[in-house]
């Protein structure tokens, strides 16, 4: 089948390459020419595990291509995927220029019939929204016919195994309304999903409010799960429980299961923080109210600060004079992605407190670096961060590591090396990659999210001091 994609990004990139590596003809479009350029001289814009391979075989036996052109792309796709970004407005709400201004082109071109699949995560109501931009554009050409079926295809891959979702969804889910149109489209979608049904039917067939609703539903079941478990951790640091005995304990019931279960330093990404922003406001457009996702929206942005406020237990409000290492900049591993990462939030506050900051990512540190331009808009705080060639380096004379992404290769670090380097022995461990009793013996200051055995207690006793007080 010919399909084009609008929107070159995570979503676009990775739709485009699984349905090209499933034989389909695809066609990406974004308004990025320096994207475009990449993606046409065989490079890739954004890392995504196995995504360069999928893109160069398809590449090569010539089923995918890349274009500015949004004439050709509506020309060449009987299905016409809108995959866009829809950041948060600042009101919470989901900015919709850049997926009505894709309806809009659309319009412009349009000549025959084309199924408008909309994979953005948007707003109930937004498919009647980009139907109203395409049909005034067919007007303003005096064409009265319905050239399109405007239907919602909510995406749930996630970033770092993007690849893997969208080859083996758990569902797909198709809000497709009644219309003259209907078995058409019907049979459009199910053909070009019909390698993922073979075994079993996957596909959920619904009205298109409710695949729009769906996808924030999911996402905000998700971040609540996320949210939940960290009060239950903070609550477990207060009480003296264990996490991750807990964690083990509830995912073992059937109906809680153990996905997503892990307490942290927050979410972040660039879907759950804006999705549950969204549907907050949603429901306050409708005059409601989401109390719980609310709760968690506010669990999360405390938690984001959760390192940081130990620190300030530890070593008081003013951090001048300490140098503090940061692990992962990330929001997540296997991602270069750097939106709503917790260790912008982190990194800010520690550089704001007087601190000086080395940072080291396997993949995401240039990006985390402009991200953190970006956010602090080139303040003077800025030249008191680094990136750090190795893991290591960025610990070395560190007064206390942060581990913030759980990439792999922080799994099983030489701890020995790090006590020899740093010139405190202290590991906040936003992501509770390391075992409380075995950091103990080795004699380093530890403190997970929710975990016993922390030897952390023993920095009341004095174990952790000021750089000042040191070298007093
Ligand atoms: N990233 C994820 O993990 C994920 C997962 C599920 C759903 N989603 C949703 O999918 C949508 C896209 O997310 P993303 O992460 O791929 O965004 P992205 O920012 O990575 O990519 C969006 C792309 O759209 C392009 N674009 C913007 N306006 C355009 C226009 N008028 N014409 C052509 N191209 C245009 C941009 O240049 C960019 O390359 C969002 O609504 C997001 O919420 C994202």
């Amino acid at each position: 089948m010919k399909i084009s994609i609008v929107g070159a990004g995570y979503v676009g990139l990775v739709t485009g390459g699984c349905l090209a590596e499933l034989g389909h003809q695809v066609m990406c479009i974004d308004s990025d020419a320096d994207k475009v350029a990449t993606l046409n001289a065989a490079g890739l814009p954004i890392y995504e595990p196995g995504l360069q391979e999928l893109m160069t075989r398809n590449r090569a036996e010539g089923r995918i291509h890349f274009t500015t052109d949004m004439a050709q792309a509506v020309e060449h796709g009987e299905v016409i995927f809108i995959a866009v970004g829809t950041p948060s407005k600042e009101d919470g709400s989901a900015d919709l220029q850049h997926v009505l201004a894709v309806a809009t082109q659309i319009g412009r071109h349009l000549k025959k019939f084309k199924v408008i699949v909309n994979k953005s995560t948007v707003p109930v109501g937004t498919a009647y929204r980009v139907q109203k931009c395409l049909q005034d554009e067919l007007l303003k050409r005096g064409i009265q016919e319905s050239l399109f079926e405007v239907i919602s295809n909510p995406e749930f891959l996630k970033e770092g195994a993007a690849i893997k979702d969208f080859m083996h969804p758990d569902r797909i889910v198709i809000g497709l309304d009644d219309s003259p149109n209907y078995k058409t489209v019907h049979q459009k979608m199910e053909l070009l999903y019909s390698s993922f049904n073979r075994h079993h039917a996957r596909t959920i067939w619904m009205d298109v409010r409710s695949a729009e609703l769906t996808k924030y539903a999911a996402n905000a079941m998700l971040a609540t799960r996320i949210s939940f478990m960290n009060e239950i951790a903070n609550l477990s640091d207060l009480l003296g429980a264990d996490i991750d005995s807990i964690r083990r304990g509830i995912g073992a019931d059937q109906r809680i299961g153990h996905d997503f279960l892990y307490a942290g330093t927050g979410y972040g990404g660039s879907c759950f923080p804006k999705d549950t922003r969204a549907l907050i406001q949603t429901a306050l457009d409708c005059g409601s109210q989401m109390k719980v996702v609310t709760a968690v929206e506010n669990v999360n942005d405390h938690q984001k600060t959760l390192l940081v406020t130990r620190l300030i237990q530890h070593f008081g409000e003013d951090f001048t004079g300490l140098k503090f290492a940061v692990w992962g900049l990330a929001f997540k591993p296997n991602t270069d992605d750097m939106r709503e990462a917790p260790s912008l939030v982190i990194i800010e506050e520690l550089l704001k407190r007087g601190a000086q900051v080395s940072a080291f990512d396997p993949l995401a540190a240039l990006e985390g670096q402009e991200a953190l331009s970006d956010k602090l808009q080139d303040s003077d705080v800025l030249k008191h961060f680094n990136l750090s060639e190795t893991a290591y380096e960025a610990a070395e004379d560190a007064d206390a590591l942060l581990v913030v992404t759980e990439w792999k290769t922080f799994h099983h670090p030489d701890f020995e090396l790090l006590t020899e380097t740093m010139r405190q022995p202290l590991i906040l461990d936003g992501r509770n990659l390391y075992d409380p009793q075995m950091l103990q013996d080795l004699g380093i200051a530890y403190q997970g999210i929710g975990r016993r055995n922390q030897l952390a207690l023993n920095f009341k006793a004095g174990t952790v001091r000021k750089q000042a007080e040191i070298t007093a």
